[in-house]
């Protein structure tokens, strides 16, 4: 299986570094789908050993369509697999990905996986590689994602961060050559758990259009900080703009309008009709049309302490476009807290519990601190016993089982 896989990734970055005999890359393309369907028919195989447990094509007797975690996890898993990723990268992501749908981040699960499965199919990136590590000191490392799956290498990244935490009290790891890699906020958990503080960003390709540009320069940056507590956390985790741009493509499947402030037309006024907005790819900055000063900067700063830091491409030079690799930078910034002043976690579960005993004009909708929303998210998605999806994203997910050969989403019965 190593060995297919060494020559798989031969024959892509052959086609990568765009073989100029154009024969030559047919005949290359060839050995690769009779691969992939070599690799899907064991992987079927292996599928329909291991089939069971209570689920339906249907959904409920009350007609909600509903798919448990573990079903929305094979699904995803399946998908990366019968795309010729390694089971142990596919689990990653499918995990990954599965989590925001559970953390209610819709943008980013399911929505998100057929963009990586053209990605794959395209050779922008390689499933199949491992990032390494460039050059490191006790408390720093450069990684090279070498065009791997974003998450893959985020993984990576954090553990190496913790590690050196553990070691000298921080730990700060610097990615080049790296792709979406989901959202922060995941990997900054894992951090947490351990007790740590996280910090990690990304630069994304330019959709950011700051007051007065015609064109997007920026991406949408993301950001998280994470902080654990006694009994709690805080977990701040966003993007530079006043919404992900996977927010427009939900707010698409759902409807033909979004919220006022999002994103402007390709005239560069502000609209509400997501076709539009979709069209124009042109995202307000955090802070809107009057302070968008705020988002723009952020975004500004976090692309030089990702892209021009670890030496990834930045702002406009980001191409997102078939069959190109993106070159995207990241940070993971991991804090040891026992370094420090005694007893961090209870004093955030302090300062958590001021922030909530803040005076509110309405008793019902006391103060929330950042992930809060997350974690009423997977109450409700394990009362519910599992994940509700759109008519229009379950439409996708068969449209892809088709395309893949992978077993169609199971419903709760
Ligand atoms: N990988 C990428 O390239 C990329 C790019 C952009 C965004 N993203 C991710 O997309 C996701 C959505 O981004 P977004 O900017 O639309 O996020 P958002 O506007 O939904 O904000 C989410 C954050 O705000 C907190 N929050 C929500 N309501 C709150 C309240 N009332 N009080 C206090 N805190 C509250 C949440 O706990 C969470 O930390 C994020 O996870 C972001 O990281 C990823």
């Amino acid at each position: 299986m190593l060995f297919l896989n060494c020559i798989n990734r031969c024959l892509r970055q052959a086609i990568q570094h765009k073989c100029k005999n154009l024969k030559c890359n047919v005949i290359i393309q060839k050995i690769l789908d009779v691969q992939k369907n070599f690799h899907r028919s064991k992987c079927n195989t292996k599928r329909n050993k291991n089939k069971g447990g209570k689920t339906t094509t249907s959904g409920t007797k009350s007609g909600k369509k509903l798919v448990a975690m573990e079903e929305v996890i094979r699904f995803i898993k399946d998908c990366f697999i019968a795309s010729c990723v390694p089971e142990d990268h596919a689990c990653i992501m499918a995990k990954t990905l599965a989590a925001c749908d559970y953390r209610g981040i819709m943008s980013h699960g399911m929505n998100r996986v057929e963009m990586y499965i053209n990605m794959l199919k395209t050779n922008a990136l390689d499933g199949c590689v491992k990032p390494v590590i460039k050059c490191e000191t006790p408390a720093t490392a450069w990684v090279d994602g070498k065009n791997g799956l974003g998450a893959v290498i985020a993984h990576f990244c954090m553990e190496l961060a913790m590690g050196k935490a553990e070691e000298v009290g921080i730990g700060f790891v610097v990615a080049q050559h790296s792709n979406h890699y989901i959202v922060p906020g995941l990997y900054n958990l894992k951090a947490m758990e351990k007790g740590y503080i996280g910090i990690n960003m990304s630069n994304t390709w330019p959709l950011m259009a700051p007051k007065g540009a015609k064109e997007p320069i920026l991406g949408t940056n993301p950001i998280s900080i994470g902080a654990p507590g006694a009994d709690d956390h805080y977990l701040f985790d966003v993007a530079t703009t006043q919404v992900a741009v996977g927010k427009l493509e939900v707010a698409s499947r759902k409807g033909p309008t979004i919220p006022a402030g999002w994103a402007l037309d390709k005239d560069g006024k502000p609209t509400t009709d997501v076709k539009k907005a979709l069209e124009a790819k042109l995202l307000l900055p955090l802070g809107g049309i009057d302070f968008g000063y705020k988002g723009y900067g952020l975004a500004g700063a976090i692309d030089i302490l990702t892209g021009v830091l670890g030496d990834s491409d930045f702002s406009k030079n980001i191409v997102f476009k078939e069959g190109v690799p993106m070159n995207l930078g990241q940070n993971f910034l991991v804090i040891n807290p026992n370094m420090f002043a005694p007893d961090f976690k209870e004093r955030l579960t302090c300062f958590n519990q001021t922030l909530r005993s803040c005076k509110v004009d309405n008793e019902k909708n006391k103060l929330m601190i950042p992930g809060d929303t997350e974690i009423q998210r997977m109450k409700e998605v394990v009362k519910a016993g599992g994940i509700e999806y759109t008519e229009n994203q379950l439409q996708a997910c068969e449209k892809l089982s088709k395309e893949l050969d992978v077993e169609p989403l199971q419903f709760v019965c």
